[in-house]
């Protein structure tokens, strides 16, 4: 009996434990079940019909606004293919050689497949302008996805082109969301662009995943869960691009390594919700990196950006949950730059949450407070530091030279952390409160001679009015013990004064 109960409560207990993954169970099973993808079927628009889509459609006009417009469409719309009410999932046939298209468009997919080897045979020469994804719930990418392997040979028709070697393929995608972008997802040469925007999203960039060469990368308007290690290893490109771009987790070391980007690596409006692991972006190089306006919300490591920079690194209005003043110690000035250059590091209206001062062991050594990277010239202004102003906190070893730039908390600040108001420079409060004077305190010694001169007017003037009170009893007292004798006054005195009397009874008596 004792066994069987014994038994029964293992049984409940097991039951217990696995009660609460059932559901998922069930779930995956459902995922697992074996999914027909459709082949989908892909019409092309040209000539009278091309001008009929255009003007029938805003979307079409959008694609087709750009020089040289489109002329030849290929347009792959799930929603035109739906063989029953179900929503099918589709996968995107490999275009042919034949394909002749400057555009292509493939639209309105709940679940869409892209092998490897999709674009692999389209012919040099004949490679489309445009690849645009757009509004796909689920876009599955495999390794190769976007081999292009030929490059335009043609002559390129724009003479000011400054980069014909790249092929002519700008990659859009929009409102599409992607679990992953492979390794290699993108391979060969005929890309010239990759662009994700318009509310897509992107699980994790897998390693390697970006590793070509191209005039620009951009994430746009859109959400990216994380970057995996050497995510964007040997890639070389002109722009690199993050605007409104919402990161989940934390930026991985050596999620960027090895990028080579020869104008500018752009990040602004951007919200990174989880820290930015020191060595994040390393052993890459870049003309310029510009960060404005971003929201780290977590902290941001020490050396968190290895990179050469041959002219300029702008942070300009960002606000930092944590940082140290070891956030630069990675830079380096690129060997490219001129033997007398000066790159700039341009700090402006940024605000530190929390910041870390390293102990004063590693300060030792440091003569200014940012670890500044040699042969760069410091540009700072409206440093905030949301902690409260001491003369403890504000005692910042090497950052004399921006006492008027480097603002805390103002005491007893009724406004919040984002207000300027709430802020006071480490000079005003130094001064204020007198944390460098090493005798008697300036301000308390006026002050105390103030009181000192008021309590001594009071005290002349009380005395003074004491003793006139005094004097005056005393007169009074003697008047009245008939003790005064007036002074004897002289004939004429005495004539006016009866006189007056008589004038004065008369007039009374009137
Ligand atoms: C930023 O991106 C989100 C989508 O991720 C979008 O909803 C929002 O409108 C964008 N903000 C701006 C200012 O464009
Ligand atoms: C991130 O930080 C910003 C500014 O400090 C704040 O407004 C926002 O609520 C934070 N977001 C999260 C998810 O903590
Ligand atoms: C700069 O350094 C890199 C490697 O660190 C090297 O490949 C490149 O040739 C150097 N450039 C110049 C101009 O010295
Ligand atoms: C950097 O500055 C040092 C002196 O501080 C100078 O000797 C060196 O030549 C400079 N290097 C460059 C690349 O400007």
């Amino acid at each position: 009996m004792a066994s069987f109960t014994g038994r029964c409560s293992v049984f409940w207990l097991l039951l217990a434990i696995l009660h609460p993954f059932t559901p998922v169970a069930t779930g995956e099973q459902e995922q697992l079940e074996p999914l027909s993808f459709e082949p989908l079927h892909c019409e092309r628009i040209d000539g009278e019909a091309l001008r009929r889509w255009i003007a029938s459609e805003p979307g079409a006009r959008r694609l087709c606004s750009g020089t040289p417009s489109c002329d030849r469409v290929l347009m792959c719309d799930c929603q035109k293919t739906t063989i029953s009410d179900q929503q099918a999932a589709f996968t995107l046939p490999p275009f042919e050689a034949t394909t002749v298209a400057t555009d292509i468009l493939i639209r309105n997919c709940g679940q869409l497949h892209v092998p490897t080897g999709t674009f692999r045979a389209l012919r040099s020469g004949f490679l489309p302008r445009t690849v645009r994804f757009l509004n796909i719930e689920q876009l599955t990418l495999e390794s190769f996805a976007f081999e292009i392997t030929s490059q335009s040979r043609v002559p390129n028709p724009d003479p000011r082109d400054r980069h014909p070697v790249l092929g002519p393929i700008e990659l859009h995608f929009e409102r599409c969301h992607i679990e992953e972008l492979p390794a290699n997802v993108f391979h060969g040469a005929g890309l010239r662009s990759i662009q994700f925007s318009s509310a897509s999203s992107i699980g994790v960039v897998r390693p390697l995943a970006i590793g070509i060469r191209l005039r620009q990368l951009t994430f746009r308007d859109s959400a990216i869960g994380r970057f995996a290690r050497h995510a964007f290893k040997r890639a070389q490109m002109e722009e690199l691009l993050l605007q409104n771009v919402t990161m989940h987790d934390s930026w991985t070391s050596q999620g960027w390594q090895g990028v080579v980007v020869a104008e500018t690596i752009r990040i602004s409006d951007s919200t990174f919700l989880q820290p930015i692991l020191p060595a994040a972006i390393t052993e890459s190089s870049t003309n310029e990196l510009v960060l404005q306006n971003n929201v780290f919300n977590a902290s941001m490591a020490d050396e968190a950006f290895q990179l050469a920079v041959t002219s300029r690194v702008s942070m300009i209005g960002n606000v930092f949950g944590q940082l140290s003043p070891n956030l630069f110690r990675g830079l380096t000035i690129s060997n490219e730059t001129a033997w007398n250059a000066q790159p700039t590091l341009v700090l402006e209206r940024n605000q530190i949450d929390e910041l870390v001062v390293p102990g004063s062991s590693a300060a030792v050594g440091s003569s200014s407070f940012f670890h500044i990277p040699r042969n760069f010239t410091v540009n700072l202004q409206s440093l905030r530091i949301a902690e409260l102003a001491t003369c403890d906190s504000t005692n910042l070893a090497g950052a004399s030279q921006w006492q008027q730039e480097i603002f805390f908390l103002r005491p007893f600040a009724v406004s919040g952390h984002d207000d300027p108001e709430s802020y006071i420079s480490i000079e005003e409060f130094r001064q204020q409160e007198g944390c460098d004077a090493t005798g008697p305190d300036l301000v308390l010694i006026i002050v105390l001679s103030t009181l000192l001169g008021v309590t001594l007017i009071g005290g002349l003037i009380g005395g003074f009015v004491f003793y006139r009170h005094q004097k005056k009893r005393q007169r009074m007292l003697l008047l009245e013990q008939g003790l005064v004798h007036p002074a004897p006054r002289t004939y004429r005195e005495t004539q006016i004064m009866l006189k007056l009397e008589t004038v004065g009874t008369l007039k009374t008596d009137f």
